[in-house]
């Protein structure tokens, strides 16, 4: 069984892309798990809970990362950049740094749905360069960007889905993510890792 997290950049109670991220959930081929965690739920981040005064949710949320293979954001951009709230959860997902954390080696693709009919993907490039700098794997290029997002939304008997050409390119971005997954890309970057460790301890 292969387990994909799904991680949603919006609070918000109707959020396009918390609709996006269950969207994608059910497109999901046999033998694939979503899971899902409330990054709402993370307090922000502070290096005086670090260690022992680590809160529960934020171990919660390093185990949901680590028991996942890989992860799939949704998104929103504020003023052309990531919103707070996923940046928090980055930071706190990179912690502790001397050991292995739970980015590290951990493929991840990710999608904008906005409002906006031009909308860019610097939100987008800003999650995968950090993912990256954190020693995570991502889909290079190929950003999924659903313009226009409230139209783009359909029924189909009572469940929804995406109009034609939008499910297309989400259902690329989900195969890309699997390719990612069974490329092993990762795992060569957690040896590394931990051959890095190994070094230092
Ligand atoms: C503070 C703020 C800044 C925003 N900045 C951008 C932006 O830079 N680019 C954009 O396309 N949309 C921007 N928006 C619009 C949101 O991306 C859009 O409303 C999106 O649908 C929100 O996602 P959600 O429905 O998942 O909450 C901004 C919204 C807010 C609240």
């Amino acid at each position: 069984m292969t387990t994909i997290l799904f991680l949603v950049g919006s609070l918000r109670a109707d959020s396009l892309n918390a609709r996006l991220a269950r969207v994608a959930a059910n497109e999901l081929p046999e033998g694939h798990e979503a899971t899902y965690f409330d990054l709402g739920a993370l307090p922000f981040y502070s290096g005086d809970l670090e260690g022992e005064r680590t809160p529960d949710i934020v171990a919660e949320f390093r185990d949901a990362l680590r028991r996942a293979d890989g992860v799939f954001f949704t998104t929103p951009e504020y003023n052309d950049a990531l919103p707070g709230r996923v940046k928090n959860a980055l930071d706190w997902a990179s912690r502790p740094l001397r050991l292995r954390h739970a980015l590290v080696g951990k493929p991840m693709n990710a999608a904008v749905a906005t409002i906006s009919p031009t909308n860019e993907t610097r939100s987008l490039n800003d999650l995968k360069r950090i993912w990256g700098n954190c020693g995570g794997v991502t889909v290079a290029g190929f950003d999924f960007v659903l313009e226009n997002a409230p139209a783009k939304f359909l029924d189909h008997d009572g469940v929804e889905t995406l109009e034609p050409q939008s499910l297309a390119t989400l259902r690329f971005a989900l195969a890309n993510l699997e390719r990612l997954i069974e490329h092993q890309a990762g795992q060569v970057l957690e040896a590394h890792g931990d051959a890095f460790v190994e070094q230092l301890t």
